[in-house]
């Protein structure tokens, strides 16, 4: 048997610069003692079984024994896992003589990322790079086996285990999904989209688009990408194009889709021509689009009936969409020329949201609960943390509607624009209470970040 001498670090820092190579792994352990560990990892195209004994007391080295194995076996392997799967994704880096491995974890411990370098011997020395932090070799809680066990992000939204592995031909497609919502819309197609993807076996990441999560470039680790925002003036809001222009997608199969009011009606076909290209530039080879059709929450919602009528169809479009996600197949929706033009001037109005915010005014009903500041994902909204403390507006607005329409206090009222809101209001909530399909659905909308 080998023996395996390494030394564990957190990572503090941007280490992506430096990366050679990258790779997905997923593994899943048929012991996960301190004592001894059996692992079965599935690497990029490549098996492996994978034992090891107890750490020496420093933590620092232990005995390994490693066997390359077929999928096949593999696959029978993974049957017999506990449940908790490792997912991460694994970076080399070469610093100095050394080749260290940076692992960015995924699913049930998102947030961990821990860099490992293999020496000769105890007494080797090696550079240490400036992102790497705190020394944590020998420390139980990190060993791979133990977070497999007690994740490090408990409150993770997803849960995977072995079974999902194989039940997906070893292959375990990690889908995200990336949505903006003003008023709980495009969020609800998000999330219902997500519990259909995960109960077909697939590993979901969902994420909320804010202006102030816009930190820099990003790569999009998954095996597919979904893009999902409501329409506004025949185009995606402003937000979505400048968080797509920070990612990259490494050829990634790509889904968008917009949320709107009027359906793919005449006028609105277009609304995802800019984002596309945008997507198409930074390397996301989008196979499919696709519109769904929400209650308007612009000007005038629909009325009751008519609301029931169009979330009633939801969880079938839902469906519908996720099957072509699935099996990721090409469809495009056709565009008629006049649409265009029409997105085109739609641009230009984007302009006027600015105004739109800046003049929102508060009134005396407001109690300070913070609501509005908290879901505002233009940070719009400014909030003294004093008791009951108003809210200023500042010259960042997108006009999502969301502040106006969900301020439990209804103590939000435009000054500039005030014609484009449903003085009856536009409550989301209420529409699905009245839809029985959605009832279930109907405390997944939080319009939190
Ligand atoms: C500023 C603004 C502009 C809009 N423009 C359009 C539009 O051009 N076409 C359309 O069908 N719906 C339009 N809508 C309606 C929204 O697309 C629709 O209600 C959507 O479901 C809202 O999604 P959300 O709840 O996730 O914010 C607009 C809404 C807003 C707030
Ligand atoms: S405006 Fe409404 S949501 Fe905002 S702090 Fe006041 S009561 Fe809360
Ligand atoms: S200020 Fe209100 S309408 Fe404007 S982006 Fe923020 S939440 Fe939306």
């Amino acid at each position: 048997m080998g023996q395996e001498i390494e030394r564990k670090f957190l990572v503090k820092g941007d280490f992506e610069q430096a990366v050679t190579c990258k790779k997905r792994i997923m593994q899943g352990y048929i012991c996960a003692e301190e004592a001894r560990t059996v692992r079965v990892r599935i690497q990029g195209d490549e098996c492996f079984l994978n034992i090891k004994s107890a750490s020496n007391e420093r933590g620092w080295s232990r005995y390994e024994f490693e066997h390359r194995i077929t999928p096949s076996d593999a696959e029978e392997l993974l049957k017999l896992c506990l449940p908790g799967m490792i997912d991460k994704v694994r970076h080399w880096i070469q610093v100095g003589n050394h080749t260290w491995e940076v692992d960015v974890f995924q699913g049930d411990n998102q947030g961990l990322v821990m860099a490992e370098i293999e020496l000769s011997s105890e007494e080797e020395t090696f550079e240490l790079p400036a992102w790497a932090g705190e020394e944590v070799t020998g420390d139980p809680r990190y060993y791979n086996a133990m977070l497999s066990q007690k994740p490090f992000c408990r409150d993770a939204p997803h849960c995977r285990d072995a079974m999902h592995c194989v039940s997906t031909g070893l292959i375990m497609k990690h889908i995200r999904i990336d949505y903006y919502t003003g008023t709980g819309g495009s969020e609800l197609v998000a999330r219902l989209l997500a519990d259909k993807l995960k109960s077909e076996n697939r590993t979901v990441e969902i994420i909320r688009i804010c202006r102030d999560r816009i930190t820099g470039a990003q790569s999009i680790e998954a095996d597919y990408y979904v893009l999902i925002f409501p329409v506004h003036s025949f185009n995606a809001p402003q937000p979505i194009n400048e968080w797509v222009e920070h990612l990259t997608g490494k050829d990634c199969k790509t889904a968008v889709i917009s949320v709107s009011g009027g359906g793919n009606v005449l006028s609105n076909t277009a609304c995802r021509c800019k984002t596309v290209r945008l997507l198409k530039k930074n390397r996301f080879n989008v196979v499919y689009e696709e519109m769904v059709r929400m209650p308007n929450n612009w000007i005038k919602a629909p009325k009751e009936k008519e609301c029931t009528r169009i979330l009633s169809k939801l969880p079938t479009k839902i469906d519908a969409i996720a099957q072509t996600v699935i099996t990721e197949k090409r469809s495009k929706k056709i565009i008629y020329w006049i649409d265009y033009l029409i997105s085109a001037l739609g641009e230009a109005e984007k302009k006027g949201t600015r105004p739109f915010g800046s003049g929102i005014k508060v009134s005396d009903t407001c109690t300070g609960c913070g609501f509005c500041a908290k879901n505002c994902c233009s940070s719009n909204i400014q909030i003294a943390r004093q008791v009951q403390a108003k809210p200023t507006f500042g010259n960042r607005c997108d006009m999502c509607l969301g502040c106006v329409y969900n301020c439990p206090q209804k103590a939000l009222q435009p000054t500039y624009g005030a014609f484009q809101i449903d003085k009856n209001g536009y409550d989301l909530h209420g529409m699905c209470q009245k839809t029985v399909l959605l009832q279930a659905y109907n405390n997944n909308i939080t319009y939190k970040k």
